[in-house]
Order: structure tokens, then sequence, then C-alpha cells
């Protein structure tokens, strides 16, 4: 068989790992593996893909990012790209695709398994935030960067007993805003599901200064929409997937001046943008990456076209992508409500 892979959308920690599981399965067997490059940009246009042999995969287990490339090239929006996908498919001869990615990649794939492709899933998002699955490649590599820099948040926050405004990714959802909010000890969690507005942030700094508090770390998610906290005008930058470039919104630092201009309290910001998405993967991202990028072979050895891996409970369970890519997965109030014990 000739295997195609491809990863799409915003990179994340744990894709080359992912690449490598779904390679060094299809080479054990005989199959060529044919790397797509730059996500559906690579199987648009004139296609750009490439045979590559066992040495590419080598070494590549520890690497941040993806060596296939990837971009936010959405067929979808694009006056006859979901044809041309079919039709560069079917040019590479390949028998088989293998699409890492979030959503906006996963539904791509699921149209194009639907037209009777030869196309199985790999979830992969930082956010964290695709339904089905407990898990996406990513997630925890990036919760890790928010917890070491509150970490090191904290000793200079307490130092100069300041408020410390900590914008980090998400989307629609906060998960690693939670979840390393959870783990960095914040002692304020904002996130879309669950808004706050101005007046309740503010009260809830008084009042951990009013109990001898001197300095607080909140982080907001970028995505979170707060009345008079964000610029219109940012927000209507958007990528080739018709989403706002939320890193040009400035949440954080909207929200740390109004926040300083309310409060008096000397607040500063820090937007952790990018950094949550690269580096080396943490050892979790590793082994799940592993787990469903060989677990994703397996589909294809089975010719499952429309399914994907997708982690349950602890294990590796089979999916349709057309339900994975059906809604977002949210954060419950539960989890949130945990993190709000120790604001
Ligand atoms: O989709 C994942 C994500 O990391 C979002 O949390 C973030 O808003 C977006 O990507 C940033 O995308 P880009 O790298 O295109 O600016």
């Amino acid at each position: 068989m000739r295997v195609g892979v491809l990863t799409g959308g915003g990179d994340a920690a744990g894709l080359n790992a992912a690449i490598r599981a779904v390679a060094r399965s299809a080479l054990s067997e005989g199959d060529t593996v044919v790397g797509v490059r730059n996500g559906w940009a690579g199987l648009t246009g004139e296609g750009d893909h490439v045979e590559m042999d066992r040495s590419a995969f080598s070494g590549i287990l520890q690497l941040g990012g993806t060596i296939l490339g990837s971009s936010r090239v959405n067929p979808m929006k694009r006056e006859g790209g979901l044809e041309e996908c079919l039709r560069n498919l079917r040019a590479a001869r390949l028998d088989a695709l293998v699409a890492i990615g979030g959503d906006d990649t996963l539904s791509v794939a699921s149209w194009l398994a639907q037209q009777c492709a030869p196309v199985v899933g790999v979830p992969k998002t930082m956010d964290n935030d695709l339904s089905v699955t407990d898990y996406c490649i990513g997630f925890d590599s990036a919760v890790s960067i928010v917890t070491e820099a509150l970490d090191r948040l904290h000793t200079t926050a307490a130092s100069h007993h300041r408020v410390m405004v900590v914008e980090v990714m998400g989307r629609d959802t906060g998960w690693v805003a939670v979840t390393g909010g959870l783990a960095g000890g914040a002692d304020l969690i904002i996130i879309p599901e669950f808004p706050l507005t101005l007046d309740q942030v503010v009260a809830h700094l008084d009042r951990r200064r009013a109990q001898g508090s001197d300095f607080s770390i909140i982080v907001v998610a970028e995505g979170v929409q707060m009345d008079g906290v964000t610029s219109a005008e940012a927000a209507a930058a958007t990528d080739a997937f018709g989403h706002a470039q939320l890193s040009k919104r400035g949440v954080g630092e909207s929200l740390a001046a109004m926040i300083e201009q309310r409060t008096g309290h000397e607040t500063r910001v820090t937007v952790l943008g990018h950094t949550q998405r690269g580096g080396s993967p943490t050892a979790y991202d590793r082994v799940w990456a592993t787990r469903v990028g060989v677990a994703a072979y397996g589909l294809v050895a089975e010719r499952r076209w429309g399914m994907m891996p997708v982690v349950r409970g602890g294990s590796v369970e089979i999916a349709a992508m057309s339900d994975v890519v059906a809604e977002q997965r949210r954060v419950p109030i539960e989890l949130y409500e945990l993190a709000g014990v120790f604001f």
C-alpha cells in the first residue's frame, strides 16, 4: 500500500511522535510511506508530497513541530478545493491517507471519507476540545508550559505584590487555562465556558487583598469575551478557516489595563502564545501520540475509512471522524468549580 500522512492546522508537540508511529507501523508491513507537505496545501493545487524512507522517521520522537509542515489551508473554502484533494489523492496513487489534526483538518478528512476516499484521522489539538476523545495530542505539553510559567510568575508576583495576568491559548474552550491554572495554583481562571464580568474580577481581587493576599495570578484563555476588554477591530482578523486570530485580540493586555485602572494595583501581563505549542513533547504526549498513531495504521490495514482512534477511559477506542468533529468538548462545570476552590 502507499500510505500518505498529513498534519494540518496549528502544530502541537507530539505530532512527530504520531507521524513516526504511523510510518514505522506501515514500513514494518512493507508499505510505502508518502509525506504530504503542509497540511491540505499538499493536496490542493499541484499537490506536494514525497516518498519517505525509514531514516526520515529516525530521531523525531522528541522533536516539536512537524517534519511534514502544516498550514491552515482549507479546501472547503477554496472553489473546487475538496474535489482537488480527491484528484490529488488519486494522482499521488495513495491507497490510504492518515490525517492528523483538530476539528478543521478532521472535518475535511471526514468529508473526503464520505466521498469514499480512503482516509482515517488522528486527534491532535493542544486545545484538547475534540468531541468523543478524552485526549488530543499536544495538550499535556501545552499544560506543562503553562504550569512552569505560573511557577515562575508566582515568585516575581509575590516579590512585587502585583497582579499577573497570564493569557493562554484556547479559542473556544478553556481546557489549557483550567488545567494549567489548577496545576500552577492560579488565583483566578477565566475561560470561554464560564465568562466573568470585570466587576466580578475586581471584586475577587479586592477580596483577596482584604484577606491578606497581596498578589494574584489570573489565567485567562485568549478566546474569552468580556465587555470592554477586547478590541472589536483586532477581532476582525481571521485565518483561512475563518477563525479570528485571537493573538491579535489582546485579551490579556486589555484585561490587565482595565484591572490596573479599576483597582490601582500594579498589574503585568504575560502572553504565553506559541511557546505553548513549541519544543519537545512531554512523555505523556509521546506515549499517546504513539498509541493513537499505531492504532490509526491498524485502521488503514483494516480499511476502516472514515474512522479514527480516540482516547476513552485510558484506552484507545475507535470512533467515526464525523462524530468527533460534530461538536466541541467544553470544560464541565465540575472541573471549573474544582479550580474555584482555590480562588
Ligand atoms: O487551534 C489551536 C490554536 O493553538 C488555538 O488555541 C489558537 O487560537 C490558534 O491555534 C493559533 O493559531 P495560529 O498559530 O494560526 O496563530
